[in-house]
């Protein structure tokens, strides 16, 4: 695990949260967190949490829920547990999504999993797994990037949102990107490997079509898909169906 996760690691390390401050990042969370619809109370399984900072906002809005989140990289559960440290409803548990996850069958209202799927060797068990885990009825929100895309358009886009905001509210945004242009230097340097571990075929972005057909046979009904992140991704909901368990 410790091999496969050293991306991630440095990711987390040289500056993962550094994205916080780009608006399109944020844009993509809210969207996430409106498309996954918590409700009071429910039981939501986060898939690659990463730094939590989904979590960390469904915490802060909705009551009384139950969060289980995972992720294989040691570094970004670290700061999502230091960010989720007032809530004891929130577990972070260190495992990989290509294995079996230590969690009874239809256990979750809700599962999520956010720019993630594209780089599991094994996207078909960990989606199966995930299957498992969603109570017939319950939801699966998931993101993952476009097979074609252009990261530089997630910078235009964050400077033309960024022009757009409320004077003091830009001044704000203006010093959070200069603060944060050092980590983001590392992200653009980590997003570049992506690209080459996508060229390579080590990662594997799906074309919506055959990411809807997968769910399908997997047990899900795609229930909308629309555009995010700036275009460069595509936000999939989808609801587990009842009869095939
Ligand atoms: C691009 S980050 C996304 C993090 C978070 N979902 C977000 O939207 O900010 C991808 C995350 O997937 C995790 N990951 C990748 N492969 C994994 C695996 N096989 N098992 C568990 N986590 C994995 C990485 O450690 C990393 O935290």
């Amino acid at each position: 695990m410790s091999m496969a996760s050293a991306l991630w690691d440095w990711y987390a390390a040289l500056g993962y949260d550094a994205l916080n401050a780009l608006l399109p990042y944020a844009a993509l969370q809210e969207a996430v967190l409106t498309a996954l619809a918590p409700a009071p109370g429910e039981r939501l399984f986060i898939a690659g949490c990463g730094t939590g900072n989904l979590e960390a906002r469904a915490l802060g809005r909705v009551d009384g829920l139950e969060i289980d989140a995972l992720d294989f990289s040691a570094t970004m559960l670290a700061r999502a547990r230091a960010k989720c440290a007032g809530y004891p409803s929130a577990r972070h548990h260190r495992g990989d999504l290509c294995q079996r996850l230590p969690f009874a069958d239809a256990a979750f209202d809700a599962a999520v999993m956010c720019n993630v799927l594209y780089a599991l060797p094994d996207r078909q068990a960990a989606l199966a797994e995930i299957s498992r885990l969603v109570r017939p009825g319950g939801r699966f929100t998931l993101c993952d990037r476009q097979p074609v895309s252009d990261p530089e358009q997630v910078t235009r886009a964050h400077f033309t949102m960024l022009r757009a905001l409320p004077g003091r509210e830009r001044l704000r945004g203006w010093g959070r990107t200069l603060g944060a242009l050092p980590p983001l230097l590392a992200v653009a340097a980590i997003n570049r490997r992506i690209q080459r571990r996508m060229e390579s075929g080590a990662y594997y972005f799906y074309p919506i079509e055959e990411i809807t057909s997968l769910l399908d046979t997997l047990g899900f009904t795609v229930t909308r898909v629309e555009p995010a992140y700036a275009e460069q991704c595509w936000l999939l909901q989808a609801r587990r169906r009842a009869e095939e368990r």
